[in-house]
């Protein structure tokens, strides 16, 4: 079924003339983001119930290039053939195929085409990775990039950039705040000027220098499908009896943790992030059905950052996505130290061994 959209972006004009067209490409890597101000409950056509507030990461990304030509047949469809790591992937054809057929009355020159999108991640596919942040902010970089190459329409970066995140929010909530460096702010909120249910903004001029390169260090508990998706989580939340509480929380935590960001208060920051990281969790613990994510090793690491922090008075928190991996967040200046006790006491207790050192990233690369 197509949803029905009414998008702010809607624009019939954008054919192009095929004759002239010749085969082409577009090319970006996108970074995920790991959200301190958790998006966790939608409504309507991917608007959030609350404002978020992520960083933008540097080594976690997806590399997504997209090559069309002018379609040969006649046909009104989505013309793509898709691989991920060079190998024909269906599954995300398709997903990606109802995408493009649903995002048309933005980019109508999509039905002109034929088109093949190859994609890969840095990091191991398997890892239990949040990937539709960095790939659907991957993809939409591309469709904007070729509305530009077409119609020029775009060359503002402000205009690109808004937009790539309007696109990338219908693709994946959070992947709408993966284009910016530094901080994304997605959600309707009088703290930020300018911010707006629809897209992403980049928050950057008010954040004290220390955030500017802080690390984290993302360790993998389980690499294990998890048993229930992002998407499925949303949707519970509609019968949650403390949704609209957590609504309310989020905003009061918001203003809270932007005041933080700007004076440098990294111990505000830590206990906000780490609150957020347990509340999410609490959510998916409180639905109906109730269920867990995080797996017996994310609860014995939980305990051992907040001991570790305790005993040697080191600002390291965690935080968690929708899945059993921890992130661990601190200054770059602590870097020595946390790196020590990930590797002998952490690292043991990850699946594999499997780790990814990280930190605050500078946003999406064309390439
Ligand atoms: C737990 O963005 O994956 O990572 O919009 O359905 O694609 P969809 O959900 P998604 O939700 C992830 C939420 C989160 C918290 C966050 O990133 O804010």
């Amino acid at each position: 079924m197509i949803e029905f959209l009414s998008l702010m972006y809607d624009n019939p004009k954008l054919i192009i003339e095929t004759a002239a067209l010749k085969e082409n490409a577009v090319a970006w890597r996108s970074p995920s983001n790991i959200a301190i101000i958790k998006y966790w409950g939608k409504h309507g056509v991917q608007l959030p119930r609350n404002p978020s507030i992520s960083f933008t990461l540097d080594q976690a990304y997806t590399d997504t290039k997209l090559a069309y030509r002018p379609k040969r047949g006649a046909d009104e469809g989505i013309a793509l053939d898709f691989f991920f790591h060079d190998e024909p992937n269906e599954a995300f054809r398709k997903k990606i195929v109802q995408f493009l057929d649903k995002i048309t009355p933005i980019f109508p020159f999509l039905r002109q085409l034929e088109m093949t999108i190859h994609s890969s991640n840095s990091f191991p596919h398997s890892a239990g990775i949040a990937s539709s942040a960095s790939s659907m902010s991957a993809l939409a970089l591309c469709l904007c990039a070729m509305e530009d190459q077409f119609f020029g329409t775009l060359n503002n970066i402000e205009a690109f950039r808004k937009k790539a995140s309007y696109v990338a929010r219908l693709g994946s909530g959070s992947a709408c705040r993966s284009i910016y460096e530094g901080l994304g702010l997605w959600g309707k909120t009088i703290e930020v000027e300018g911010s707006s249910d629809e897209f992403a903004v980049g928050y950057t001029a008010e954040v004290h220098e220390i955030f500017h390169t802080f690390q984290d260090t993302i360790l993998i508990a389980s690499k294990g499908e998890k048993s229930v998706s992002s998407r499925a989580g949303h949707a519970l939340m509609e019968g949650n009896a403390y949704a609209n509480p957590r609504y309310d929380q989020a905003r009061r935590r918001l203003h809270t943790l932007l005041a933080a960001l700007k004076t440098g208060d990294v111990e505000t920051f830590g206990r906000i992030t780490e609150n957020e990281a347990l509340t999410l969790h609490a959510l998916m613990m409180t639905s109906n059905p109730p269920y867990i994510l995080m797996r017996p090793n994310s609860l014995k690491m939980i305990e051992l950052v907040q001991q570790f922090r305790k005993d040697q008075n080191v600002p390291v928190y965690f935080s968690l996505d929708a899945g059993p991996n921890l992130h661990l967040l601190y200054p770059e200046t602590e870097k020595e130290q946390v790196m020590a006790f990930i590797q002998s006491e952490l690292v043991p207790l990850c699946e594999n061994g499997e780790y990814i050192a990280d930190q605050v990233g500078k946003g999406p690369l064309e390439l």
